[in-house]
């Protein structure tokens, strides 16, 4: 059973409604970010390179990253936009959108999915209030996505919120584990 769109390379997130509202857009890569930017590009042999971390700085910046953040990526390493955004839709853990604080991805591949995975997901789509994969929560907190094998196959259901794992989650201890976030 599906609840809406999954994720297999690239989250598909839903756009919240203003998220493309044009304001003008605000350079990352100036002041100290650039100096950080510039020391990451000295450390490999090509600027090329420095792109995923390029990305990463981004995100954890601006929480997602923007088409012109991708255009400023590019003109920093000397790429074209249409790479950068072929890398950044490649990966999951790059938001094409913005996404609630939390990010909250469930293995559903076959070994989780027969193990109970989808319930799993029902339990945080309700306890979340996301309702629908891909959705942020009216509170902004939240954003339940499905995603291929975590690599923690031997511990069904896993979770992965931002960058902690949460091994064996059943749907009774959702509460629990949302409730810890901070
Ligand atoms: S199939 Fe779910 S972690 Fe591998």
């Amino acid at each position: 059973m599906s609840h809406g769109p999954s994720a297999a390379g690239g989250a598909l997130v839903r756009a919240p409604e203003h998220a493309h509202a044009h304001e003008p857009y605000e350079p990352v890569f100036v002041g100290a970010m650039k100096q950080q930017l510039d020391e990451t590009v000295a450390k490999y042999p090509a600027k090329m390179a420095a792109l995923l971390p390029a990305l990463w700085m981004v995100q954890e910046s601006r929480g997602w990253v923007s088409d012109e953040a991708m255009a400023e990526v590019a003109e920093q390493l000397e790429l074209t936009p249409a790479y950068v955004k072929g890398v950044v839709t490649f990966y999951t853990m790059y938001h094409q959108h913005p996404v609630g604080r939390h990010f909250i991805q469930v293995c559903t591949t076959t070994p989780c999915n027969v193990c109970g995975a989808e319930d799993v997901v029902k339990a945080f789509l309700e306890e979340t209030g996301c309702g629908e994969l891909g959705v942020t929560s009216s509170d902004g907190k939240f954003t339940v996505i499905e995603v291929e094998c975590l690599g923690a196959c031997g511990f069904a259901t896993p979770v992965q919120i931002n960058l902690d794992v949460h091994e064996s989650v059943t749907p009774e201890r959702v509460p629990r584990i949302l409730a810890a976030l901070p």
